[in-house]
């Protein structure tokens, strides 16, 4: 019987494995956020319950990530703890041929742009299907707002030329709630001309904590794909 393989999963649990083979015993790694990097945290938890990684310590973007580390046995600090961070690993929803990234897709971005920033290597795991040729071609911009300030700043956002709409829950009634308590506004642009300025600018709004345009931030890209039914990995 031939059982169907979902090609996506195949190129994320491809990318996810060859990210983690970069982790070295005694790192300081940032634990990325999704279901890419869900996976990446399973093989880093499943290398060091082999012995084959010692002493690596997990900063997390998110409760999932801390759930997760828990799970499969990945030791965890908070930043408090930390002076550096060796190496992150985070998924992305958009990266465009700079290497600039749309993330947030999970509400986890405001956490992610601070650990991802810190550490001295970030590298983005994606499939192919992530790869765009300018940002906000196939994805909103998520921003994270303060419950309070919902109304006012989608009025700001639409005078930006942005088409602003609150993320629904599944599961829940009611808004997506961040870790942080906060609520998501997800942005449809019709162009991102300067991402870094557009960054810039969101976040001035009175209100914003952190949106998920990121730029500057990534050292490397690798990518999933399937060539002839077989995953592979290539740097972007
Ligand atoms: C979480 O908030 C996001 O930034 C994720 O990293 C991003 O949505 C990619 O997720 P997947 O790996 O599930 O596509």
């Amino acid at each position: 019987m031939t059982v169907a393989v979902d090609p996506v999963q195949l190129m994320k649990q491809e990318v996810a494995r060859v990210a983690a083979a970069r982790v070295q015993s005694g790192m300081i790694v940032g634990l990325g956020s999704g279901s890419t990097a869900a996976l990446m945290i399973q093989y880093v938890g499943e290398r060091l319950q082999s012995g084959d990684l010692k002493d690596v310590t997990g900063v997390p973007t998110s409760f999932q990530g801390t759930v997760l580390a828990k799970q499969y046995g990945i030791p965890l600090v908070t930043l408090d703890d930390i002076d550096h961070i060796d190496l992150a690993i985070d998924g992305a929803d958009e990266v465009d041929p700079q290497h600039n990234l749309i993330k947030g897709g999970g509400a986890a971005h405001t956490r992610e742009k601070i650990v991802d920033s810190m550490a001295n290597q970030f590298i983005v795991v994606v499939d192919s299907s992530k790869l765009v040729d300018r940002l906000g071609s196939t994805f909103k911009v998520p921003v994270e707002v303060i419950p309070v300030a919902v109304t006012p700043v989608m009025r700001l956002i639409e005078k930006l030329g942005g088409k602003p709409e609150l993320r629904m829950a599944v599961k829940k009634a009611g808004p997506v709630i961040t870790d942080q308590g906060n609520m998501v506004v997800d942005v449809k642009f019709t162009a991102i001309d300067d991402p870094a300025e557009m960054e810039k600018t969101l976040n001035n709004i009175p209100g914003v904590l952190e949106n998920g345009i990121f730029v500057g931030v990534t050292d490397l890209v690798l990518v999933g794909e399937v060539v002839d039914g077989k995953p592979v990995v290539r740097e972007a």
